[in-house]
């Protein structure tokens, strides 16, 4: 059977981005930002992004584009008998790591967005302790988080099982552009409650005394994390790219909506937190518990507008968490279609099983499981530590090293350049072949090397 690929340009910078655009960029970047220096922080971030982000991007994409094969039988083909294609292996396994608890986190955001439907977040009397409570009790019960992990994981399964064309290209093409309209439209409500100055200046004041080497740190590991860099996912999605398409072009658009909609996200959260007098903060509660309590609050006043924008924002999260989802999935699905040979719904059953057994327990590991205790925390914990602290970090160093000095240099250009054809990217070439071969590994060196000591 062909292999399918993606039917333009623009499905695939809006799957590719859809990968992207997760919940990376709604619960982690506003905040980083305003922690460490606002607007120093995202100037810093844009360079990481540029000089080694992209580069690692692109090598990626390079390495799916040329073969048309996923990640083992592309590094198998490029360096025959070479032991190379066992990093590709790797990489099947990390995104279905992060499918795990990242389908648990999906779940809690289905939960919440069903919850907004019966406007739950519109009584003002709601205190802030009372959302927290609520949030704790979900999270460490047993069955809801799980039923929950069930739904999510079936969604992208459904998603992943109807193909490249019909599956993933029909739903991110539709879901990545209306992410950026309704987070849009929660920026300019956010943007126009009282005291919505303080959560801009929050963002945008620059403040270089707080961008400290390990903040500098943060905005490296965050622009990884977000553009889903070394874990295969984009040289799956590369790999059914057209051959006559433009991986530079297709590098830089999904980047830049990436950063804008983590910006977007920014000004849609914070001002509504600082207008509501509450301290910004990270992860699962910014998303479960401070807002919930922001919509009720302001639910004194229009409880049917907050209502609506509790609906709005819930939906956003659902939909950026399983575009970025799905690609984790068909990145191992597209392994065992590939090179075992096996059917597309037999290889997503296989996945979806494997995943979902993990899920359950990482899900668990808030309730029943909260005492097992490994390396980095709880089963949740590890799970989370293990991939973006280290195996993203690992993975991105090798495919770097591989096309920096595995690949013949004569066959990257003719990839970048699609046989010299691309002028401008003829003339970048020079430039983006010293950031893959010097630049990238040896920051993405530090960065590894912080995260084991530091
Ligand atoms: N980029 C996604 C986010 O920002 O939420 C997370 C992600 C997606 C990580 C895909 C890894 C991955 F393979």
């Amino acid at each position: 059977m062909a292999r399918e690929n993606f039917g333009s340009r623009t499905t695939a910078i809006m799957a590719m981005a859809g990968s992207a655009i997760g919940l990376g960029n709604i619960w982690r970047f506003p905040y980083m930002v305003g922690q460490n220096g606002g607007a120093a922080f995202i100037l810093v971030y844009i360079v990481s992004a540029i000089l080694l982000c992209i580069p690692i991007f692109l090598s990626e994409s390079i390495i799916g584009k040329r073969t048309q094969l996923s990640t083992f039988g592309a590094m198998e083909k490029l360096a025959p008998g070479s032991g190379w294609k066992w990093m590709g292996f790797l990489t099947v396994f990390t995104p279905l790591i992060i499918l795990s608890y990242y389908s648990v986190v999906g779940g809690w955001s289905i939960e919440y967005f069903i919850k907004s439907l019966g406007f739950a977040f519109s009584d003002p009397a709601v205190s802030r302790t009372e959302h927290s409570a609520i949030f704790g009790g979900f999270i460490t019960s047993t069955w809801k988080p799980l039923l929950w992990h069930t739904v999510f994981m079936l969604l992208n399964a459904l998603l992943v099982v109807f193909g490249v064309q019909k599956g993933i290209e029909k739903f991110t093409k539709v879901t990545t552009p209306v992410l950026f309209v309704l987070m849009v439209v929660i920026m300019i409500y956010s943007l126009s409650l009282p005291g919505a100055r303080a959560g801009v200046d929050y963002l945008l004041k620059p403040d270089f005394s707080k961008l400290t080497g390990s903040a500098m740190l943060s905005a490296m590991g965050q622009a990884f994390f977000s553009l889903s860099l070394g874990v295969g996912c984009i040289l799956t999605y590369a790999s059914y790219l057209k051959k006559d398409e433009n991986v530079l072009s297709t590098g830089l658009f999904t980047a830049g909506f990436d950063l804008f909609f983590a910006l977007i996200a920014g000004f849609a959260i914070m001002p509504a937190v600082f207008a509501a007098g509450i301290e910004p903060g990270a992860g699962p509660g910014l998303i479960f518990e401070t807002l919930p309590y922001i919509f009720s609050s302001m639910g004194q006043s229009a409880p049917v507008v907050s209502g609506i924008v509790a609906i709005v924002f819930f939906i956003t999260i659902l939909f950026a968490a399983l575009t970025s989802s799905i690609s984790m999935l068909e990145t191992g699905v597209a392994y065992l279609v590939d090179e075992r040979k096996m059917g597309r719904v037999k290889a997503t059953v296989i996945l979806f099983a494997g995943c979902w057994l993990l899920g359950v327990l990482c899900s668990l590991s808030f309730g029943p499981l909260r005492d097992v205790q490994l390396p980095g925390g709880t089963i949740f914990d590890f799970c989370d530590k293990l991939t973006s602290n280290f195996l993203m970090t690992f993975g991105s160093l090798l495919f770097v090293l591989f096309v920096g000095w595995k690949m013949k240099k004569a066959d990257v250009r003719d990839e970048f350049t699609n046989g010299g054809s691309l002028k401008a990217n003829s003339r970048l070439f020079g430039f983006f072949y010293f950031l893959v071969r010097w630049v990238a590994p040896i920051a993405i060196i530090v960065i590894f090397a912080s995260n084991l000591f530091l």
